[in-house]
């Protein structure tokens, strides 16, 4: 018997340009400051997305929409992705791109609905019945090979569990040692065993233990309290999605998560409409009886002007059911036709019924010497040394084009440096990288001028 626990299908984000990037850096009034965490000037949207956040965590926002606009390069990414972080892990924060939606494979509502659910959360709080402690003991107990040969099997382990009450020596069977390899439990580490299910958690290594010379960052844990057998609530955060996941495969098992699994006993590991209206009863019935909570995290849509009228009706309508996430949106697009319609034109490309239940947010093109700090800041954190002639060159060139531009033609300068020789970043790296990359602008001027060489 083995649980396998539910996995977090998080997506691995993609923002390594927004590094910078570690929160809102308001005030405790909720007012921003000029430059912190990473965030520098745009002070009104920071500020509302401030109370975003507020509204996010007092949860009185689910079903909603915010949409960032501005023009290109004002920060709608980055302060989205800065909610993110003041949101913290425990609410779950889905990032998409509104391009995602078309692939010959999957339909656009089924990868609309996906990243939807990944959106919302659940936290789930149950009382196990465990065995906890610090191990003191571990060891596998072999036997020969039954089905013959040189071989030998694990036939059960015994481990030694110490809390600060007393201390019990438990036989395990065999399936269980392999939770314990895959946890890399050792003596020493303080971990738990679910008495149903035989699920194994490594909690961090034991305090006694501090002092021992340790190259990896490890986290210590005090000596648990109480008995080794005892009940102990465990919290799993888990999104719908998650769950979705889980539960289109067989599984087997007796808590709560296995049980769901086991109401529907689905034969492919496809998620259907049909798997997921099962698990929003379930999940409904579990939120009824005070097991488990809804956390309604968020779903952000950049550029969201991609969709066309067919996704943003679905959209539409999954936001008006129970359980739905926030949804922020980011466009840099003024009035534009709305895309599958032949001449519907609309601000932002969003149709007007949706339009009119958004909050909307602006962003301002920046300042010259915000451009600078910005500039100097993404150096610092790309590690990269810029001459003073270099950032001011720089800035000018990024109120003339695109804050995205001129962050972006850092990293091809600094490489032109070091190809001269040299660790920091002068004038002429710029000059030279400028002339190699166009910035948009220049690039569709370029492309005016000399429309007869290009094919239509
Ligand atoms: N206010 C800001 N403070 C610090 N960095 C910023 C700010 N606004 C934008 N950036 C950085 O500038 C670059 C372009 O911004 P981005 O958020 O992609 O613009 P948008 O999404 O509006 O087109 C990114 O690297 C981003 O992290
Ligand atoms: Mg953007």
């Amino acid at each position: 018997m083995k649980i396998e626990e539910v996995k977090s299908t998080a997506k691995t984000q993609r923002i390594s340009v927004h590094t910078h990037i570690k929160g809102l850096g308001l005030d405790e009034n909720g007012m921003a400051i000029q430059f912190a965490a990473g965030l520098v000037g745009q002070e009104k949207a920071r500020e509302a997305a401030g109370i975003v956040v507020d509204m996010i965590r007092t949860k009185k926002m689910s079903g909603r929409a915010i949409l960032f606009a501005g023009p290109p390069g004002t920060g709608k990414t980055a302060i989205a992705l800065a909610i993110a972080q003041e949101l913290g892990n425990k609410v779950p924060f889905c990032p998409m791109v509104g391009s995602e939606v078309y692939s010959s494979e999957i339909k656009k509502t089924e990868v609309l609905m996906e990243n939807f659910r990944r959106a919302i959360g659940l936290r789930i709080k149950e009382t196990k019945e465990v065995y906890e402690g610090e191990v003191t003991e571990l060891s596998p107990v072999e036997t020969e090979n039954p089905m013959g040969g040189y071989g030998k099997t694990v036939s059960h382990v015994v481990i030694g569990l110490k809390t600060a009450k007393g201390t019990k020596q438990l036989k395990l069977d065999p399936l269980i040692y392999e939770s314990l390899q895959k946890e890399k439990v050792e003596v020493g580490d303080v971990i738990y065993i679910e008495a149903n299910s035989g699920a194994v958690k490594r909690q961090g290594r034991s305090d006694n233990y501090a002092t021992e010379f340790d190259l990896e960052a490890e986290e210590y844990v005090p000596l648990p309290k109480g008995d080794v057998h005892k009940k102990k609530e465990v919290i799993q955060d888990v999104t719908l999605h998650d769950l979705d996941v889980a539960n289109a495969k067989p599984q087997g098992g007796q808590d709560i998560m296995s049980m769901m699994g086991q109401l529907m006993k689905p034969k492919k590991t496809e998620i259907t409409d049909k798997l997921r209206k099962e698990i929003n009863k379930v999940v409904n019935k579990y939120i009824d009886q005070g097991i488990a909570e809804l956390v309604p995290g968020v779903l952000f849509i950049d550029e969201v002007h991609m969709l066309d009228i067919e996704t943003f009706t679905y959209l539409h309508r999954a936001l008006e059911t129970a359980i739905a996430p926030i949804v922020i949106f980011a466009t840099n697009r003024g009035k534009c036709v709305i895309r599958g319609t032949q001449d519907i034109v609309s601000s932002h490309g969003i149709p007007l019924d949706l339009l009119d239940r958004l909050l909307i947010i602006k962003t301002l093109p920046y300042s010259r010497p915000e451009i600078e700090q910005i500039i100097k800041l993404r150096a610092t954190t790309e590690g990269l040394q810029l001459e003073d002639e270099a950032l001011t060159l720089l800035s000018e060139l990024g109120t003339q084009t695109t804050l995205r531009y001129v962050v972006q033609l850092l990293t091809p300068a600094a490489l032109a440096g070091k190809i001269n020789g040299r660790t920091s970043i002068l004038k002429e790296d710029i000059e030279e990288v400028k002339s190699l990359f166009l910035d948009a602008k220049s690039s569709a001027k370029i492309l005016s001028q000399q429309k007869d060489r290009f094919m239509e």
